[in-house]
């Protein structure tokens, strides 16, 4: 496995594996990796022949009063575990090496990075589809990987290839959960004992809502509400519960099969994301 800092140096390797024919699959992270990022590790190993993994905690994603200085790094941890999974590259350039002096230039896909996660974080998504296009230039992947957990980002991401024609295929993996239900998160980390004990509700709340689809609930108004008062019980604050349809992110009237539901929640400062699909 080799671990590469510069751009013309992955460049020159990726031609390489290119000329002997092989598919080159990407895997974008921020590192600090748990078995959520492994699980699409995987995935792209059985798809392609060459895989990449990045890690690059990428600053033009995080608002000014956000995470980007603490959020947590092991890079040898990392490398360690990526290589059981038998990556080929690891990509790990600097903040330089990606936006170098006065970098100006950005991609967004308009509408859809104000609503739901972008209505908080209004320059995440811009910055998230800015690095992960400088990452397709870069590195050029046949198939990239993409988790669900972050579903938003992978709608985004796939509405950023359709619309600017790009030729990578976008795949996305299952949400990989801890034993009580949690999403796997790098943040997680943040949560105290007791906010990390009560952040099961929101996996609960998913649960609690699929059932009572299954025994008839359709009115996202009667929905939210319990919800949110599930949450308001553990000390969870709510971001916004949202029901969308999964391929246009537009509100629902109504609960049916295929409809998304989303939900963000503070605890304590830490901001945790969660979704399931009806
Ligand atoms: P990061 O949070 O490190 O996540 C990297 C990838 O892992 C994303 O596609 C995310 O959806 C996926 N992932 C995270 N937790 C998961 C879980 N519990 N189950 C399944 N997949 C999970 O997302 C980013 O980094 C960045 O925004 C990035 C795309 C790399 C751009 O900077």
């Amino acid at each position: 496995m080799r671990v590469v800092k510069r751009i013309a140096q992955v460049r020159k390797i990726i031609a390489s594996a290119k000329r002997r024919g092989k598919t080159v699959g990407l895997v974008p992270t921020m590192g600090y990796l748990h078995e959520g990022h492994l699980s699409l590790v995987r995935l792209a190993r059985r798809r392609c022949g060459f895989l990449v993994v990045s890690i690059f905690v990428n600053p033009t994603q995080f608002g000014p009063r956000e995470d980007f200085g603490r959020y947590p790094r092991d890079l040898k941890r990392d490398l360690r575990l990526l290589k059981k999974e038998k990556v080929d590259l690891v990509f790990n350039p600097s903040v330089h090496e990606i936006y170098t002096e006065g970098h100006q230039t950005y991609v967004e896909v308009v509408d859809w990075s104000k609503i739901m996660c972008g209505a908080s974080r209004p320059i995440h998504f811009r910055g998230v589809t800015t690095v992960v296009l400088k990452l397709f230039n870069i590195l050029e992947p046949d198939i990239a990987v993409f988790g669900s957990k972050d579903f938003q980002q992978a709608v985004i991401i796939e509405k950023m290839v359709r619309d600017l024609d790009l030729s990578v295929k976008v795949v996305t993996g299952k949400i990989v959960r801890e034993k009580d239900g949690l999403a796997m998160s790098s943040r997680n980390k943040y949560l105290s004992k007791d906010q990390r004990k009560n952040a099961v509700v929101l996996y609960n709340s998913l649960k609690w809502l699929r059932q009572a689809y299954i025994k008839g609930l359709r009115d996202p108004k009667l929905a939210i509400k319990k919800m949110a008062s599930m949450i308001k019980g553990k000390n969870g604050k709510v971001d916004y519960i949202v029901f969308v349809d999964k391929n246009t992110l537009e509100p629902v009237k109504k609960l049916r099969k295929g409809t998304l539901v989303a939900l963000a929640v503070f605890f304590g400062k830490t901001r945790l994301i969660d979704n399931t699909t009806l």
